[in-house]
């Protein structure tokens, strides 16, 4: 299945159950919000799940794409990406949780083919303040699928004060044709979570009581980039069609080993998006993000070899994005905002490592050298650090 279909297999499944799909969907929260980036399908959705009419209705879905740096630092393995896509449904005060587990199963079995014996489900089994979730565990027994309850791994909550409940996670069997499933989702890594139903039935106040919401709703979130590598029986978010274009074209632009050729994929596949939302790279908020991540694809670059420049990207993973993500502008205007980046970035670095080879700062750097290196040559500490190593 391809990946466009499969976004399709689940808008029109849940449109036939009288949801309206929510559009938009830019990274960018509305001005009011505190946030940087979009992080979750349900964030936009939070005033809604707190009671706040939605005008598009009670039952919803959406395609959001979201950003996260929480995990930078382990962009390059198989399965972290900076920027992705979840594909999320609610029920805003409407139908309960039996309800959106049941569909759940469903369509994971019959829209997307998945065979019930690759499924496992893992519930909230209680703690000291909210019993276990039974009607959960019940509904799951009933549709004959097995059940590992769980404490902590169960209960979603964002914030320390907010909307909270107990969650049920629908988990599938990678471990690869021929190998029967085996474990629990606890104790074999082959079991990947797919979906997260949460029951959004409480709220946490800031004096830390639990009291239940006038209007309890339901969250689902479902990452597409991994339900799609799942289905396509890919190890690696990279082999899906999602990444075709940068993993096809760009290895044989630069020879870089796997982990440094992902990272490359990601960055540039994320600055793309953020600066098809209309972000520009600057020293603070999400233009800050960006230069980050351009600069980070352009240090993996020159470790190697320092005549690469991001002006020889090919213009088809640059288009195929863009149009993945429905961003208009067309591509001449992405590639000006990273060329431009590549010459400060490389300004930049001349006159780091000028500044640098000067005797005062051969030895050990104090924290005033580092400040002095910041304030006076615009130098952060981290390229300082860079540099220093190179
Ligand atoms: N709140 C759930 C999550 O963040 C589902 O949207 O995964």
């Amino acid at each position: 299945m391809h990946s466009d279909q499969i976004v399709r297999t689940f808008t029109d499944y849940f449109r036939e159950r009288g949801h309206e799909l929510i559009t938009g969907g830019t990274l960018l929260p509305p001005p009011s919000d505190p946030v940087l980036f979009t992080t979750s399908g349900m964030h936009p959705l939070t005033p809604h799940l707190e009671g706040r009419p939605h005008p598009q209705g009670r039952r919803l879905i959406s395609v959001q794409r979201c950003l996260r740096t929480t995990d930078l630092d382990e962009v390059g393995d198989r399965t972290h990406l900076t920027v992705f896509e979840m594909l999320g449904s609610w029920s805003l005060g409407d139908y309960g949780h039996e309800q959106s587990l049941r569909w759940g199963y469903e369509l994971l079995r019959d829209g997307f083919g998945i065979p019930p014996e690759r499924l496992h489900v893992t519930v909230f089994g209680g703690d000291d303040e909210v019993g276990p979730d039974r009607r959960s565990l019940e509904t799951w027994r009933e549709l004959g699928l097995p059940v590992e309850l769980t404490r902590e791994d169960n209960w979603w909550s964002h914030d320390p004060v907010g909307l909270c409940g107990p969650d049920s996670e629908i988990f599938v069997w990678t471990g690869g044709p021929g190998t029967p499933p085996q474990g629990s989702p606890t104790t074999d890594p082959r079991w990947v979570e797919v979906w997260n139903h949460v029951s959004m039935r409480h709220r946490r106040h800031e004096d830390g009581t639990l009291r239940p919401l006038q209007q309890p709703g339901v969250d689902t979130g479902m990452g597409l980039e991994r339900l799609v590598t799942v289905l396509q029986g890919h190890n690696s978010v990279y082999d899906s069609d999602l990444f075709e274009p940068w993993t096809e074209q760009l290895p044989s632009l630069w020879t870089l080993d796997d982990t440094s050729t992902r990272l490359v994929c990601d960055h540039l596949r994320s600055a793309v998006v953020v600066i098809g939302d209309g972000v520009r790279p600057s020293s603070t908020g999400r233009g800050h993000v960006l230069r980050r991540l351009i600069r980070r694809v352009l240090t993996t670059l020159w470790r190697d070899d320092p005549s690469r420049t991001l002006s020889d990207l090919p213009g088809e993973p640059l288009g195929h994005t863009l149009d993945h993500f429905r961003q208009p502008g067309g591509t001449g205007r992405v590639r000006e905002v990273l060329r431009d980046e590549e010459r400060r970035f490389g300004r930049l670095l001349e006159r780091g490592r000028r500044v640098l080879a000067r005797p005062q700062y051969k030895g050990p750097l104090s924290d005033d050298d580092y400040r002095c290196l910041h304030d006076t040559h615009g130098l952060p500490r981290d390229l300082v650090t860079t540099l220093r190593a190179s």
